[in-house]
């Protein structure tokens, strides 16, 4: 009997200690978290960090679609301040900003029930894609038809969050305009689907380097606030 007790408790200790510290302590520290507030003298802005919520409607249809396969959704920390490399991380090259990008803080995903962090990263990393996104045609473009933008693209096409039908008179604003290799049949148009409209706000939601309340690189971020001192 007292050899089945240390074996439950050898049990407890192997399992239940690491669940409690490494899944329930975290959780429910996280869920603790709350929005806070901007100091105005401080930070230079005001309102509440993080400001704006994501598009969860279309969160849905990313979760759905496997868009986390390829993209995550998290800049790490470097931890030898190593930051240089950072600057413009994950968007072209060209005008890179002069400040490095932020890594990400686990504020940044509140009101997210699962944060999507991604999986690998064959695409880019889409923390910040709602910064640098181009027009909104342009993204339904690239969900339908990547190689109609980048002839080296290996994302998949998502044509499938769009309907074919056929053109009434004028094509309508929302059809897409695509280059004539990928256009459809002559007398048909492209139209996204509701889901398709979500996935794209959900995209331009993606905005995860707001400045964080206290943090130098928020003062660094607000040139106003910099001019006053
Ligand atoms: C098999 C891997 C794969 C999957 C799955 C995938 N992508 Fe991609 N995605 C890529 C690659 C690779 C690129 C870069 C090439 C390009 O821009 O066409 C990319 C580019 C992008 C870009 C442009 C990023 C930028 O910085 O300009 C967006 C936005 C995007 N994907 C969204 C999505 C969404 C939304 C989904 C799910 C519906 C998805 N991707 C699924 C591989 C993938």
């Amino acid at each position: 009997m007292s050899q089945f007790r240390t074996f439950i408790l050898a049990l407890i200790a192997s399992f239940g200690l690491p669940w409690l510290c490494l899944i329930v302590i975290p959780a429910v520290k996280y869920q603790a978290l709350t929005q806070i507030a901007y100091d105005k003298d401080r930070d230079g802005v005001e309102g509440l960090y993080p400001p704006a919520p994501i598009n969860r409607q279309g969160q849905l249809v990313y979760a759905r679609e496997g868009c986390v396969q390829c993209h995550t959704q998290m800049i790490r920390p470097t931890q030898l301040a190593l930051d240089g490399w950072r600057k413009g991380w994950g968007q072209d090259q060209e005008g890179r900003p002069a400040a490095a990008i932020r890594s990400n803080n686990l504020r940044d995903y509140l009101g997210e029930p699962f944060a999507f962090l991604g999986v690998q990263r064959n695409g880019p990393d889409l923390t910040n894609y709602g910064w640098r996104a181009p027009e909104r045609s342009k993204i339904h473009q690239m969900l339908f038809a990547p190689r109609s933008l980048h002839d080296w693209s290996n994302m998949p096409s998502f044509a499938h969050l769009y309907t074919e039908r056929l053109a009434q008179g004028q094509p309508a604003d929302k059809a897409l305009k695509l280059p004539k290799k990928f256009a459809v049949k002559e007398g048909y148009e492209v139209i996204p689907t509701p889901e398709a409209e979500a996935l794209v706000d959900y995209l331009l939601s993606l905005k995860k380097d707001y400045p964080v309340p206290g943090e130098s690189a928020a003062v660094a971020a607000a040139p106003a606030a910099a001019a006053k001192k």
